[in-house]
């Protein structure tokens, strides 16, 4: 995180007023993070995740942000494909592959984050490029600053308090599918990321859904086969800036929730800016994922899963 603070990015000299991010996965994560991020700009932030462009792209003209840690994902690429026949304004972020040969060969304003890393570790990287690259068009513009505060609050966590927090939550997680609850606003996106930790990290069954929507649909779920909600444990985000109406909202379905499943954690948010509170919720998530796969006894860092559907797909070409 401290390097990715330290990131420079092309100024891209553009008149939108609206971007999207293209991106799968660990990538595309940060495209959901900087749209929650760019509301307080009162900028429309879009995220593709999938091939080609959204057709609405041919009107409004955004800037893209074509966001690959390899730089080699197919669905990005073929989004890379569209941007250059439409000719839109684009960026793109990746450590090195054909999206950044192709960036090269076409003029394409371009960040190179750190090689040599699993995508989802170099989400600091990733997101704070993609900061850089919004503040430097004007999007949001004085938004790289908070990338400080953000590596500091992370640091901080790091040092002191961070893992022993990690380590409670995962006891109460251990052997459990995990919901994990956000709500809109900063924390939904954080709630998708602790889902896709636990997924990849601790090879675990996880999702995630937002207040106040799971109140009109999920809540109805837990009042089924109580043997089915046993194997369930629910983590909650909590953010600073979440409503009166939220917080209510979040006590009242803990009361529905709580006698249903089989264990229930909270998790608050730290730091100042929007940004260090959502990476302070994203270091808790992602060193639970590692204390879990440590319970586990299986390795973090393997994806073979990702890996061989990748290959596969390839193969069939
Ligand atoms: O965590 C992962 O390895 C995946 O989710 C990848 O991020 C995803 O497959 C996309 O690859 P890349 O990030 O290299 O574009």
């Amino acid at each position: 995180m401290r390097g990715a603070a330290e990131l420079t990015a092309p100024v891209v000299s553009t008149d939108v007023s609206e971007m999207l991010v293209c991106g799968m996965g660990g990538s595309g994560i940060a495209g959901d993070y900087l749209a929650r991020l760019a509301d307080g700009h009162g900028v429309r932030v879009a995220v593709h995740k999938g091939y080609g462009l959204p057709p609405w792209t041919e009107r409004c003209r955004p800037l893209v942000i074509l966001s690959s840690y390899s730089g080699a994902t197919e669905e990005t690429l073929s989004a890379a494909e569209a941007v250059e026949g439409a000719g839109l304004p684009v960026v793109a972020i990746a450590s090195g592959g054909p999206l950044l040969e192709r960036a090269g060969a076409a003029g394409w304003a371009s960040i190179r984050v750190q090689p040599g890393l699993q995508p989802r570790a170099a989400f600091g990287w990733l997101l704070g490029a993609a900061v850089r690259a919004a503040d430097a068009a004007g999007l949001m513009s004085g938004a790289s600053a908070d990338l400080v505060e953000a590596a500091d609050v992370v640091d901080r966590l790091l040092e002191d308090g961070g893992w022993s927090l990690a380590a409670d939550l995962a006891e109460g997680l251990e052997h459990r599918i995990v919901a994990v609850y956000g709500s809109t606003g900063l924390t939904a996106p954080v709630a998708n990321r602790w889902k896709t930790q636990l997924n990849e990290n601790a090879k675990t069954p996880a999702w995630w859904s937002v207040l106040p929507e799971l109140d009109h649909n999920e809540i109805v779920g837990w009042s089924g086969p109580d043997h089915l909600g046993r194997n369930v444990a629910v983590v909650s985000l909590h953010d600073r800036d979440e409503s009166e109406t939220i917080a209510r909202r979040f006590r009242l379905t803990r009361q529905v929730t709580s006698t249903d499943v089989a264990w229930v954690g909270t998790v608050r948010a730290q730091g100042s800016s929007a940004l260090a509170r959502m990476l302070s919720l994203t270091l808790v998530g992602d060193m639970v994922s590692v204390e879990l796969a440590a319970r586990y006894g299986v390795d973090p860092m393997e994806v073979e899963a990702i890996d061989d559907l990748k290959r596969k797909m390839r193969e069939d070409d």
